[in-house]
């Protein structure tokens, strides 16, 4: 590594997540509009798998190398021409897709966009609304694990519009967002069905303030409910989701693509599709807010340097972690 290369998690070809490596690239530099951001903390999460299996061909090609990693908390070391937001030193965190997935962001005027998080620095778009500043009190990695959970939760709960009293049951709450939304609905004064496979699923769920378990077999779910969250299930399955809201109901599903009608089979429920990519639902600043108050936290799995990013993605995708996997940042001179 010279003053002008960083340490970065790489794909150099499509596969699987253990022909990842860390390697030595060039120092991204910011153009107009842009920042560089020496990451304290990012995240893995399901698209990095999905992209570099290649599973998404049809719709992105990557170009290699790639650096994978959407979500993330940092310091600004440079700010490009025009950028008005952030100086050098400030702290902040967000959400910035690697660059690869601007064709499905192309219907946004300015998507949030950025050269991978896994990294020992990124570049990303300073003007948008899933950057923002990381508040004092909020600590990088929680910051970087809730961009994304945070973000969908509190969209979750402004779509679904809940009732006190009313039945949610959330598909895939073991997840990461899962165990963001739940303390939240828990606040929505709701009575909450959650899914979990394993007893330490179903025991961290009963504290974040679930009132009912049930196994991941669809035979299981309650019929009735009001609202079902699908935070897990894909096309093929949705209609396992949509039988258990009751007529009138509502069905939120966060799983890309948006669901169909036909896939649905239902035209008694309202669907919803929640993918905020245009921080629609107060973006960064709202996450920063609820984080700062005590209102969003994110459950962390485990954490591993930047040099041991392999493992965490490799254990990312083999086992069963509760929460997020963190990676923190390399030690770099101040
Ligand atoms: N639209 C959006 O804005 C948005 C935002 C974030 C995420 N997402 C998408 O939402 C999905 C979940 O994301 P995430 O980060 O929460 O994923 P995650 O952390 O990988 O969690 C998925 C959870 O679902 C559980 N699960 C697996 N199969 C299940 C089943 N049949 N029934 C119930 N639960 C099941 C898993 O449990 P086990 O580990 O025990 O199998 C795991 O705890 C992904 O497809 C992701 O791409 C969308």
């Amino acid at each position: 590594m010279t003053d002008h290369t960083m340490r970065a998690l790489v794909a150099t070809e499509y596969g699987e997540p253990e022909r990842l490596t860390v390697a030595d690239l060039p120092v991204p530099r910011p153009g107009p509009g842009q920042i560089q951001v020496r990451i304290a903390a990012a995240t893995v999460n399901p698209p990095d798998l999905h992209v570099i299996s290649g599973a998404f061909g049809d719709v992105l090609s990557l170009p290699f190398p790639y650096v994978p990693g959407t979500e993330f908390a940092g310091t600004v070391t440079e700010a490009g021409a025009g950028v008005t937001a952030y100086r050098v030193g400030d702290e902040v965190f967000g959400s910035a897709l690697p660059r690869p997935f601007a064709p499905i962001l192309a219907h946004l005027p300015r998507p949030s966009l950025g050269t991978g998080a896994l990294a020992e620095y990124t570049v990303c778009e300073a003007d948008t609304p899933l950057i923002a500043h990381r508040p004092a009190g909020v600590p990088a990695e929680q910051a970087a694990a809730l961009a994304i959970a945070g973000s969908t939760a509190q969209a979750l709960l402004d779509v679904s519009e809940l009732k006190p009293g009313e039945t949610v049951l959330v598909i895939g709450a073991t997840g990461s967002v899962g165990l963001t939304v739940l303390p939240l609905l828990a606040a929505a004064g709701v009575r909450i069905i959650a899914t979990a496979a394993r007893e330490a699923g179903a025991t961290l769920l009963r504290r974040l303030g679930a009132h009912e378990i049930i196994g991941h077999d669809p035979a299981e779910y309650p019929a009735g409910a009001d609202v079902v969250f699908n935070l897990v299930l894909g096309a093929e399955r949705l209609p396992d989701a949509a039988r258990a809201v009751r007529p009138g109901g509502r069905l939120v599903s966060i799983v890309y693509p948006e669901p169909t009608a036909e896939q649905v089979g239902r035209d008694d429920v309202r669907v919803h599709f929640v993918w905020d990519v245009a921080g629609e639902h107060g973006g960064m600043r709202r996450v920063a807010d609820a984080a700062a108050a005590g209102e969003l936290t994110a459950v962390i799995a485990s954490r591993y340097p930047l040099t041991d990013a392999v493992r965490a993605v490799v254990d990312y995708a083999r086992t069963h972690p509760l929460g997020k996997i963190v990676v923190t940042g390399a030690e770099l001179p101040a």
